[in-house]
């Protein structure tokens, strides 16, 4: 069975984008076939993964707005197992398709879901109907969060979204795992560990997987358009996020 992953917080920089293209890039590793979908417009997988973008280049945006059908969009990367659909970083997030089950019913409709092991949806730092459509697709949510102060608020906010969409998805017989991973922690801090403990409590401690550490190799890695196992495959980010899909191929069963 294909599982359907969506990162989301919807607070801005809080490592999403970076967990969606890493992880992606260490299940296509391990042999999944992966299938990316960067729903934000500021299009950073297609740059975390080397990918330029044209003009022309068919993207998610232009699907939900109604100009092509989903599958043209499909881009394949230099790594063998990991494809991706772009975002269009002109398209205006709020504007277009108002069916929250647009991109579900295409996935299924066009045949995509029989062509990947996993989809992985990198989403915006917003509540939308791209967000929507994402959740409503899903049957597994992962939420990078910093153990910072206010994260743990943000947690909960998303939590409630998160809630009325499982009690539907629930309805239509689908269980939506949800699990969270802090991201750039560092273990000497007493608040990384007590916002980190605090939403383990919340949520229950299973749900809570291994974290990422503080590591530049990160933001470089996407400059150099590559995944980090790639680019520095000895630091302690590659290491981490190797740690991270193993835990989460454990526990979310993907
Ligand atoms: N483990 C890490 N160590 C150091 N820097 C990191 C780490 N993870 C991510 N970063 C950096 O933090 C910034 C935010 O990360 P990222 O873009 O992944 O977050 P995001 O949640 O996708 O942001 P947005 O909400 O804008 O989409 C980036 O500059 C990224 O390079
Ligand atoms: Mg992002």
């Amino acid at each position: 069975m294909t599982h359907i992953l969506v990162v989301t917080n919807r607070k801005g920089g809080s490592g999403k984008t970076s967990t969606a293209v890493n992880l992606a890039a260490e299940l296509a590793q391990r042999g999944r076939r992966v299938l990316l979908i960067d729903l934000d417009t500021q299009s950073h997988c297609a740059l975390g993964l080397g990918i330029k973008l044209s003009k022309e280049s068919s993207t998610v945006h232009g699907f939900f707005a109604g100009k092509h059908p989903l599958r043209p969009a499909i881009q394949t990367t230099q790594w063998e197992n990991l494809h991706l659909i772009p975002a269009d970083p002109l398209f205006e997030h709020g504007s277009g398709c108002s069916d929250e089950f647009f991109l579900r019913t295409a996935l299924a409709n066009e045949g995509i879901l029989n062509d990947y092991d996993t989809l992985i949806l990198d989403t915006p730092p917003s509540l939308d109907i791209l967000l929507l459509n994402a959740l409503y697709s899903a049957d597994r949510v992962l939420v990078p969060f910093l153990p910072h102060f206010l994260a743990g608020e943000g947690v909960k906010q998303l939590a409630r979204v998160l809630f009325r969409v499982g009690s539907n998805r629930a309805n239509e017989g689908v269980r939506v795992l949800i699990a969270y991973v802090p991201v750039m922690i560092d273990t000497r801090i007493g608040q990384h560990k007590k916002v980190t403990g605090g939403i383990a409590n919340q949520f229950g401690a299973l749900r809570m997987l291994p974290g990422i550490r503080t590591d530049i190799r990160v933001a470089e890695a996407f400059g150099a358009g590559q995944p980090i196992r790639y680019y520095a495959p000895k630091s302690r980010a590659a290491q981490d996020y190797l740690n991270l899909t193993s835990a989460l191929s454990l526990q979310l069963e993907i």
